[in-house]
This record gives structure tokens, sequence and C-alpha cells, in this order.
């Protein structure tokens, strides 16, 4: 079962039709209230231009922050509006309104071929408990529906869920498909050496995705701070690094099931506290203790990393190696995204999972020499631990 896109959709389908588009504008501002960063937006271009070219109104339902049901003006979309404004040739306008008669009203209104943004689905109160109610009035707000909010798919909310339930055809945006084919491909058929690299502070948030993709992996590399849970599951003294003293048995667990699938660090970058880079030095993995902290992987960690990464086939990406907004614990974080450069270069498809790897791979200007990077943190992990997202389910299938 595949799920419907906008592709399988006729021009009769579209020309003329009020199209519910649910995107992920979940972006950062600045101190100055703009926009900072408008990869989200981008994303999302490509369904809203197929749809516009096709003399659809393109009406977007999305989310900002996390108020809590009611409206708050530090999260209106209004800034959102004026970063796609520059950004798409059609007229975009806004409202400051979701749905009620006023927000109907400006959606039958709204001229073919031109964009309607709906101010925050979060200042509804129905919204995150996905209410039946709320779904019915979002409904009424288009007649086809669309969902391309890959990041928020792994919420069960009224504008990502429940308004399928009644407003038909629901189907995927090109970012949405994207997203699916390029991680579910990985999972599914991956060519071979497939290697996934996890990286981040805690074991706790990623033991899900390690079980899921074990068995999946040729290769499975561990960075960051969760590598010193392994550590100490190994008996070795990990001095002041963070550890989760509750995950050691799953730690011991783990290694014993995994065999040499499972690729720990050899040595480390450690420091006192990690605003003192310049006492920055590099130790061996049995070597980190006293008052002292991995703060990344080390250079003998990074050679061996680089090389399964560059000889691998399929490369799939989720956590820094260490703390890479703070040089020099930017290293081992630099030198895979290089490495991933580097495979996609020799044909290799490469797979950035969203949040803080993809933020690492833009900041080394990397971005455009991967396969995909994932417009969703959290989403690319539930779908990667096998979790069924609920903005997906909710859709048409063929
Ligand atoms: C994200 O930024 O990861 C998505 O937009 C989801 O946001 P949320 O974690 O507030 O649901």
């Amino acid at each position: 079962m595949t799920t419907r896109t906008i592709r399988d959709l006729s021009a009769a389908d579209l020309a003329g039709k009020r199209v519910l588009v649910r995107v992920d504008f979940n972006v950062p501002l600045g101190a100055d209230g703009a926009v900072s960063d408008d990869t989200r937006i981008t994303a999302a271009l490509p369904t809203l231009n197929a749809l516009l070219d096709q003399g659809a109104k393109v009406i977007l339902l999305a989310h900002f922050g996390r108020p809590k049901g009611a409206p708050e003006a530090k999260y209106s979309l209004a800034p959102v509006a004026a970063r796609l404004r520059t950004l798409c040739s059609r007229p975009v306008h806004f409202l400051a309104e979701t749905i009620g008669p006023a927000a109907v009203a400006a959606t039958h209104a709204l001229p073919a071929g031109e964009v309607l943004l709906l101010e925050n689905t979060r200042f509804l109160a129905g919204e995150e408990r996905n209410d039946d109610e709320l779904s019915r009035q979002l409904a009424e707000l288009g007649e086809v529906y669309v969902n391309d909010a890959f990041g928020a798919a792994h919420r069960a909310h009224a504008s990502t869920a429940g308004v399928a339930r009644y407003c038909r055809p629901a189907v995927a945006g090109l970012l949405m498909e994207r997203e699916l084919a390029y991680l579910g491909g990985a999972l599914a058929t991956p060519a071979r050496p497939f290697v996934a690299i996890l990286g981040g502070s805690k074991i706790s948030g990623k033991i899900d995705v390690v079980e899921a993709l074990l068995p999946k992996v040729d290769h499975l590399l561990i960075g960051g701070a969760m590598a010193c849970t392994f550590f100490r599951a190994m008996g070795f003294e990990t001095g002041t690094s963070l550890v989760e003293p509750d995950r050691l048995e799953m730690a011991k667990a783990l290694l014993d099931r995994a065999g040499d699938k499972l690729v720990l660090p050899v040595d480390a970058v450690i420091a006192p506290s990690m605003n003192e880079g310049d006492a920055a030095r590099v130790v061996d993995r049995t070597m980190i203790a006293g008052g002292e902290a991995m703060f990344d992987i080390g250079p003998a960690t990074v050679a061996q990393y680089r090389a399964l990464i560059e000889s691998a086939h399929t490369v799939l990406w989720n956590g820094p190696m260490g703390v890479f907004e703070k040089p020099p614990f930017d290293g081992g974080t630099r030198a895979v995204a290089e490495a991933m450069a580097v495979a996609t270069g020799r044909g290799a498809t490469t797979i950035i999972g969203g949040g803080d790897s993809a933020a690492a791979v833009v900041e080394a200007g990397l971005e455009s020499k991967m396969s995909h990077v994932s417009t969703g943190g959290g989403a690319s992990l539930e779908f990667l631990e096998g979790r069924d997202l609920p903005g997906v389910s909710a859709l048409d299938v063929r």
C-alpha cells in the first residue's frame, strides 16, 4: 500500500478548488522577529507551486511554537507569511483567524492561483487533542486535503490527522512523498554497505532507533555523549561525562547482542568543561577520568568512521558526534558531514535525519552535497523507529 499524493489527483480535482494544505512552517525567528531559517518554507514550495500551477486556491494550515491552545501574539504566523511572500511568485494573503465563518468566507473569496495562510492551528484548544469537532471545522476550509508537514507527521493533531476524516481526497504533498521515499527506502531496500551514524547526548532517546536499525544496517556508528553510557557498560571510567546510570544494563545487553555491528569511538576529545576548549586534549577511550568529560569523538575514531562512511552505499545520520556548536568540539560532527559528502559524490544515497545533524550540515555548507536532508527531527526519528506516523496513516492509499 502506498500513500496517495497530489500527483495522483487530476487537473479537475484541483482547478478552482479550495485545497487545504498542512505545512510545517515551525521555523526559528531572529532577534528582529523575522524568520532566521526558511528551509522548511522553501521545502514546501514545490507542492505549493504544483497546486497553484493547476489553478488551485491554496489554503495553508500550520502550527508555530507551542502555545497552549489559545492565541499568543509571539506565536503568530504573521512573520512567516511575510517570508513566504518573498519566496512565492503568487499573491500570499494572511488571515489572523484559523476557523469560523470569516475564515471559511476567506477561503471561498480567494482567487484561484493564490495563497491564504491561516493563523497558528495551536491557537485552537482542540488541535493537540485531535478534537473531532475541530477536525470538522477545519475540513470546511477546503475540498481537498494535502499533508506536506512531514516534520509534524508524528503528531496526531486535528490539522495533521483528524481533518482527513472529513476532507477527502486526503493526499501527501511532494515534500512528504520525498521524505517517506528516502527514509523508507533506506530501511526497506538499502544499497549495501548500509552505515547508520547515531549521536546525541542520551542513549535513552535513541534506544528504539538503535533497536530498529541494528537488524538492517551493516555498521552502526555511535558518537556523542551517548557513547559514554556504553563505555561505562564496558567497564571504563568516564570522568564527569554525561552517563545514564539507569541505562547501563540496556547498553550491556545491546553490546552483547550487536557484536561487531555496533561501532564505538576508540578515542575522545576531553576537557574540564565544554567552555574550556583551550584545555581540550585527545585521549584513548579508556583514559577519560578525573574531572574531565568527553565532548567529541577523537581523531582515530574520525579516521575509522570516515573510512566506513566513504565506502558505504547508503548512509543515514541522526545526532551530532560532539558539542558541534563549540569549537574545538565540532571536529567529529564536521568530519561525518564531510565524509557523507564524499560518499554522495561516489554515488551513495546519503540521508540526514533532521534536527541537530541537519543544522550541522547546513552550518558546514554541505546541504547540497547530501541526497536528502530531512525537515523533520522528531518525525524522522519516530519513522526510523518503525512507528506509525499519524499524519501519514490518515491519508488515502492506493
Ligand atoms: C518540529 O519542529 O519538530 C515540528 O514542527 C513539530 O513541532 P512540535 O515538536 O512542537 O510538535
